[in-house]
């Protein structure tokens, strides 16, 4: 229950989904939970988790700088940042119109830049010397290739690099940063996907064969769970870790 004791977190995008399944596992292991997101949800979200919320729109660095310094002000501290907040896409690259590669690049990539550039600016200052963990939500897609995923898969695949820079530049003071995988996780991300299907349940029973651990993962449990391990002192000697949770999915050819 004390995991994350004494620890202030942020979680963007914490109004859904994975963001959400994460805030639940920090709020449950006593962090002092902060979530943010552009959805209307989101106040009621937070209430419910018992977590407390900010509106922020992860491409805007104004209100990066704005987040950071009310959290700050509120508790003196920064400890743990994931950088979760991101929308899904899915085009051929000769059909991909620029201002949609813009769009997904701003918010998967650009903004986890800035969450990383924020949260290891605080986090050199925290009282009692350097510390903290960053952790990066990429995606499976951000180890392989992606049918559809020249946008999705390349901003991806961009966390994941960034995620060892920060790691690298930040590990001797003390401030970790690693990323995690997701394979295919049920939230509302994948509602589109079976919205454009015409049997989604035959979509459904189709990617869950696909898998080899034959279901797909839940936001707390699986996702929750490695957030909370990367966020809490269980991690102190690892960084630039890039954690795969995918029940499989990619250890092997089908
Ligand atoms: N669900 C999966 O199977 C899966 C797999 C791999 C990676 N991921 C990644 O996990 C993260 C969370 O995905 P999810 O499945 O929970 O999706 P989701 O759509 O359920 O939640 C994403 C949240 O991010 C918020 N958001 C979008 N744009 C934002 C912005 N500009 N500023 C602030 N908040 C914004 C949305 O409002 C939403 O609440 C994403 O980065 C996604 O790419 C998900």
């Amino acid at each position: 229950m004390d995991r994350l004791a004494n620890k202030i977190a942020l979680v963007t995008g914490g109004a859904s989904g994975l963001g959400k399944g994460i805030a639940q596992r920090f709020v449950d292991e006593g962090a002092t939970t902060f979530i943010t997101d552009v959805a209307e949800q989101g106040p009621a979200v937070a209430e419910s988790l018992g977590a407390s919320f900010l509106n922020q729109d992860v491409r805007s660095e104004d209100e990066w700088q704005q987040v950071i310094a009310e959290i700050v002000d509120q508790h003196g501290r920064l400890d743990v940042v994931v950088n979760n907040a991101g929308i899904f896409s899915s085009c051929p690259v000769d059909e991909t119109p620029l201002e949609d590669w813009q769009r997904v690049m701003d918010v998967n990539l650009t903004g986890v830049f800035l969450g990383c550039k924020y949260a290891v600016r605080h986090m050199k200052q925290n009282p009692g010397g350097p510390s903290g963990s960053i952790v990066n939500l990429s995606s499976v897609v951000g180890l392989r290739g992606q049918l559809g995923g020249s946008a999705y898969s390349a901003s991806k695949g961009g966390v994941r690099l960034l995620t060892k820079t920060v790691a690298l530049e930040n590990a001797k003071v003390g401030i970790r940063c690693n990323s995690i995988h997701p394979g295919v996780i049920e939230t509302p991300i994948l509602d589109p996907l079976f919205a454009a299907s015409e049997d989604p349940a035959a979509m459904r029973a189709g990617i869950e064969q696909s898998l080899p651990i034959g279901y797909m993962g839940e936001p707390a449990r699986d996702i929750g769970n490695t957030a909370l391990f990367l966020a809490s002192d269980e991690s102190v000697y690892i960084t630039g870790a890039e954690l795969v949770v995918d029940g499989g999915m990619t250890i092997g050819l089908p």
